[in-house]
């Protein structure tokens, strides 16, 4: 059977969905997941694009072994130099270069001739050649380009060493027959492309990403790059996941092995929802939380009499088991950390782990604490290691009658600061002092939404925000028994996030 190359790229393409920032804690439990889910390549960020992402892929190499690390780089000499510096420590590694090359993007996006983009790109594979082994060559836009003008610029990248050409569908455009036929025509009409491997790269604009993949598939293509849950810009990228099981369940038609231990998969789309803080819908194909529940009573019937009559795949297949932890507050130290590697996080620190259990207690002792609120109770430490503002303490004032007041503490670098203002109800009021005390000139709250994420009058709130800060989007979460205090933590939470990209977006 063909083995098919799974190259993700949550942390790089995935990581462009809107109002998403993790820092690199976040990434490398993702990356260290995603190594015992067994991908064969972790694209782990874009170096040249920030300290920060350069910062990420140069941690991911130092501490993931077994899956190549790639990076991806424009075609400009000082992006494949940083993606060789940010790689440096890794024991397997990548280079990805692309370049646009439809007409489109050719005229208007770099104002460039045809002529100078293969110019451009053949002087940059040969820089990228000479200081990578492994080097793959990508055409952004390929599928709104001349198919023969793709021919001839990646004959120029396999002459030139390049070991994969990449066909991005990057505006989730074609169909699965056309994409089909182009990697079909690339296959045969490349000088050399027996030799390397194609692969697809396709975004879901039109819902038909994963389909546009196994049509790549089916048409002769050897690696296919996707998210975990989709992520990604605009309506994302190819889901993982549904590929996967897509080529597991199917394989008597499509005749391909995939590396992957789909067990993983479950674990790794909730720790991914839950850092990103994108939530899965709940018919999302394979990781949805209604995709093994059947609630018509013929379906349920038939699932007690044989399970193959309405399922495909058993829950177990994709890491879905009937266990269902609950931690409460008898739970000690050593079954909170057993339950952490479990769902996923693999490199805290024992303080670390010290820090997050004392939060837990402190909630453990009103209600039973579940794994969403564990994980909630993770990502906001990890945000915590690069904060800028913490909340001190708030107050609030508030009644049926007039206005609400709030006033509130940050703390930042050695000192504490507090402002108050007023506002159309106390949480109004508070994200009012938040934001004079950011120092941000303008602030817009996009979206907002609180929920109980357990029951009863005790329960812990959950409060999600988007904000728009000076033209970027930040999301922020928290979760907490007081919904105030929930609130106001998603709002610095998001804060931080523009604080850290010095309000660049
Ligand atoms: O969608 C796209 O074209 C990409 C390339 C940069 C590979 O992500
Ligand atoms: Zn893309």
């Amino acid at each position: 059977m063909r083995h098919i190359v799974f190259l993700d790229t949550t942390l790089r393409d995935g990581e462009q969905t809107p109002g998403v920032h993790i820092n690199r804690g976040g990434k490398l439990e993702i990356a260290r997941v995603l190594e015992k889910l067994g991908v064969d390549i972790i694209e782990a960020g874009f170096p040249a694009a920030s300290q920060g992402d350069f910062r990420c892929v140069e941690e991911i190499s130092r501490n993931v072994r077994k899956p190549v690390i790639c990076a991806l780089a424009r075609c400009v000499e000082d992006d494949v130099k940083a993606a060789a510096e940010a790689l440096k420590d890794a024991e397997k590694k990548r280079l990805n270069l692309f370049i646009a090359t439809s007409p489109i993007h050719m005229e208007h996006k770099l104002r460039m001739t045809p002529e100078q983009v293969l110019k451009r790109a053949g002087d940059c594979l040969s820089l990228a050649c000479r200081l990578f082994d492994d080097v793959e060559f990508s055409c952004e836009d390929a599928t709104r380009s001349d198919p023969d003008f793709l021919v001839k610029i990646f004959d120029i990248a396999v002459a030139a060493g390049a070991k994969t050409i990449n066909i991005p569908d990057t505006v989730g455009y074609a169909s699965p027959a056309e994409f089909g036929e182009l990697v079909r025509y690339i296959r045969r009409n490349v000088k050399g492309a027996d030799s390397v491997a194609v692969s697809s790269h396709c975004h879901n604009d039109l819902g038909m990403a994963a389909a546009n993949a196994l049509a790549a598939i089916e048409n002769g293509a050897d690696q296919v790059e996707c998210t975990i849950n989709g992520v990604g810009e605009r309506a994302g990228n190819a889901a993982l996941e549904e590929i996967a099981m897509a080529l597991r369940t199917r394989a008597d038609h499509y005749g391909c092995e995939i590396g992957l231990d789909t067990t993983v998969l479950t674990r790794i789309s909730r720790l991914v929802s839950s850092l990103y803080g994108v939530t899965v819908p709940v018919n999302k194909p394979i990781v949805g939380a209604n995709c093994f529940a059947h609630e018509s009573g013929i379906h349920q019937h038939g699932m007690m009499m044989d399970r193959r009559t309405y399922e495909i795949m058993t829950p177990e297949s994709v890491g879905l088991t009937a266990e269902n932890f609950v931690m409460g507050k008898l739970s000690g130290r050593h079954a909170f950390a057993k339950r952490l590697t479990e769902l996923g996080y693999t490199t805290l620190s024992a303080d670390a782990v010290t820090q997050c259990f004392a939060r837990f207690k402190s909630y453990a002792d009103k209600k039973n604490v579940t794994d969403d609120d564990i994980m909630a109770i993770v990502n906001e430490y990890l945000d915590s290691q690069t904060q800028i503002y913490r909340l001190v303490n708030f107050q609030i004032q508030s009644g049926s009658s007039g206005r609400a007041m709030a006033m509130v503490t940050l703390a930042a670098g050695d000192g504490e600061m507090s402002e108050a203002a007023i506002g159309d109800g106390p949480i109004d009021a508070a994200f009012n002092a938040v934001h004079r005390l950011s120092g941000a000139t303008d602030i817009s709250l996009d979206e907002f939404e609180i929920k109980a994420v357990t029951e009863g009058t005790d329960a812990l709130g959950e409060a999600r925000v988007k904000l728009t800060v000076d033209g970027g989007v930040y999301t922020g979460r928290s979760v907490s028994p007081d919904i105030i205090e929930s609130c106001i933590r998603a709002y610095v939470n998001a804060l931080n996030k523009w604080a850290g990209t010095g309000g660049e977006g």
